[in-house]
């Protein structure tokens, strides 16, 4: 009975072997076949060389798909030792990892849709860091404008236009959504990852707002806790002292009865970026910060007099050094 069971289950080992085996080979085969494919087609039609200058402009590219024009990118780009080149301002990478590209929320965006005017013809490097920055703004513009409206209003967009020192560090669209694996905002995955987002540029204050209620929510999954942005807003961020913020005097509790419909004027003024610790806290939050600590303190002192009184006792009856097994 015992045996038949052990026999059958070697048998089934063998096959999953085998058909293991079996599957790497014809895997090995479709490999060896897509490569050979890609090699000639690169030999073929891609590199040309930068002299060969075809300038009849891309009738190829308007016959073939947007799909075949982002193959087409893709067979340079996705190569990784295309490396990087140097800019004014820093060093660009020219790979572009071509999974997350197709995963991405622009999965199915022939890569000219931003890339206006490039065709897969050799291309030199505009070689400038200001004007892609200008240029990468007007090219999200052109189908998002609600955004790129909201966005001109707000503090960061003014900034960023100002010319100033701080408006070099003012986000533009990419520096918050990247740029060739932009994710959809609607999931719990990006809502978890809202605080990263802001917390590039503000690290303080994502630091004080993980510590808080709302952070640990959703830190913990809860997909109803607020974000940054749902107090804040996104692309219209403005500072809390301007009348027109989410959060001036006079827009914060509205702002907090999205969720907290019940909430009165006394409510929004819980601090939501605190530390704990600090002399700023309510009071109560101090009184929970220094209970905790205290009690963490009192369980691992009484945790440890136990397991000493423990090992002692253990000690005296021979547990641990013979005695004949310490009955
Ligand atoms: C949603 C718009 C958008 C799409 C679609 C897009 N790009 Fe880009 N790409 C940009 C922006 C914006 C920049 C400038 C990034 C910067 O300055 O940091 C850029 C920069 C680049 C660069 C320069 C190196 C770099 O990373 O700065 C290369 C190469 C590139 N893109 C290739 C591609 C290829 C190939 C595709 C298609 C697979 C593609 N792009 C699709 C927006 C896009
Ligand atoms: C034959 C290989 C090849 C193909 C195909 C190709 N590229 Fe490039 N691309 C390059 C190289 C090489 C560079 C760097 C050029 C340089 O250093 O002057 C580059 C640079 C770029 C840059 C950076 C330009 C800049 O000014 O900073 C972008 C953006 C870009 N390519 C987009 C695309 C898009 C979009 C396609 C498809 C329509 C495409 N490329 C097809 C090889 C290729
Ligand atoms: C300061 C960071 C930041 C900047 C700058 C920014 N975004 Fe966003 N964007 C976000 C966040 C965070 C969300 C998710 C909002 C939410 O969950 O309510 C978002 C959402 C979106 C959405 C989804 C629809 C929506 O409105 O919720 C689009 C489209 C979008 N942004 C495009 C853009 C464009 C285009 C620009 C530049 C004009 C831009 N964003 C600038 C942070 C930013
Ligand atoms: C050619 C048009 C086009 C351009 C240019 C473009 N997008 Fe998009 N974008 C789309 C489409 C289409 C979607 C998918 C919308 C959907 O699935 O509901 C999308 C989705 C998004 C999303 C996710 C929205 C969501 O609801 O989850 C963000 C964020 C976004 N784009 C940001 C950008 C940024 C930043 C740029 C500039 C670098 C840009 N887009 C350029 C067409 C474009
Ligand atoms: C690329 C860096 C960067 C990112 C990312 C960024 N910010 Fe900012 N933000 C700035 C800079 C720079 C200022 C101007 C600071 C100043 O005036 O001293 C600013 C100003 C602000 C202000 C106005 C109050 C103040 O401190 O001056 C608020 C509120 C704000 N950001 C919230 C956010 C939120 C929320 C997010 C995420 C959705 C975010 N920021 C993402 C750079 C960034
Ligand atoms: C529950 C609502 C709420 C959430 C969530 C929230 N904030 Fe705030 N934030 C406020 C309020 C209210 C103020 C003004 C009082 C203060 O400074 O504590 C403020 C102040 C700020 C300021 C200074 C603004 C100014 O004009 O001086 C920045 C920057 C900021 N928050 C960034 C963030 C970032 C980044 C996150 C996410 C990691 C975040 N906030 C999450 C409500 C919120
Ligand atoms: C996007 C929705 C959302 C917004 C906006 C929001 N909160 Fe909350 N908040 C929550 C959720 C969800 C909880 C968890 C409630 C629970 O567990 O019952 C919470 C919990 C809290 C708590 C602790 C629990 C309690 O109910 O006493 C406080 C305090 C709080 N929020 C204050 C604020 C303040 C102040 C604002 C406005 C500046 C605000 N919230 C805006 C969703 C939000």
């Amino acid at each position: 009975m015992g045996g038949d069971l052990n026999s059958a289950r070697q048998l089934a080992k063998e096959f999953t072997c085998s058909k293991r085996a079996a599957a790497a080979a014809v895997l090995a085969i479709v490999l060896a076949i897509v490569l050979a494919s890609a090699a000639l087609a690169a030999s073929t039609t891609t590199l040309l060389p930068a002299t060969t200058n075809t300038t009849a402009p891309s009738g190829s590219d308007q016959a073939a798909g947007s799909e075949d024009l982002t193959t087409r990118c893709l067979t340079c780009h996705s190569q990784e030792y295309l490396g990087t080149v140097q800019d004014d301002k820093g060093t660009q990478n020219l790979y572009i990892d071509s999974a997350a590209y197709h995963d991405s929320a622009h999965g199915l965006l022939p890569c000219n849709a931003c890339h206006t005017g490039f065709s897969h013809d050799p291309h030199k490097m505009v070689n400038n860091a200001e004007f892609f920055r200008q240029t990468a703004n007007e090219a999200c513009r052109n189908c998002h404008d609600d955004q790129f409206e909201m966005y001109k209003q707000s503090y960061h967009g003014t900034l960023s236009r100002g010319g100033t020192a701080a408006g070099e560090k003012a986000p533009i669209c990419i520096d918050c959504h990247g740029t060739h694996a932009i994710q959809k905002v609607g999931t719990l995955e990006y809502k978890q990852s809202i605080s990263d987002v802001c917390g590039k540029c503000h690290g303080g204050r994502e630091a004080t707002f993980l510590d808080t209620y709302h952070g640990k929510a959703i830190t913990l999954g809860r997909e109803s806790a607020a974000t940054c942005v749902d107090c804040h807003g996104a692309h219209s961020i403005l500072p809390v002292s301007n009348p027109q913020s989410t959060l001036s005097e006079a827009n914060i509790l509205p702002t907090c009865q999205k969720c907290h419909p019940d909430a009165s004027k006394g409510f929004s003024t819980f601090l939501v970026h605190v530390k704990p610790t600090s002399t700023k806290a309510p009071l109560i939050v101090f009184a929970v910060a220094v209970f905790y600590l205290l009690m963490i303190i009192a369980v691992f002192a009484f945790g440890g007099i136990h397991t000493l009184l423990y090992i002692y006792r253990g000690l005296k009856d021979g547990m641990y050094f013979g005695k004949g097994g310490g009955h």
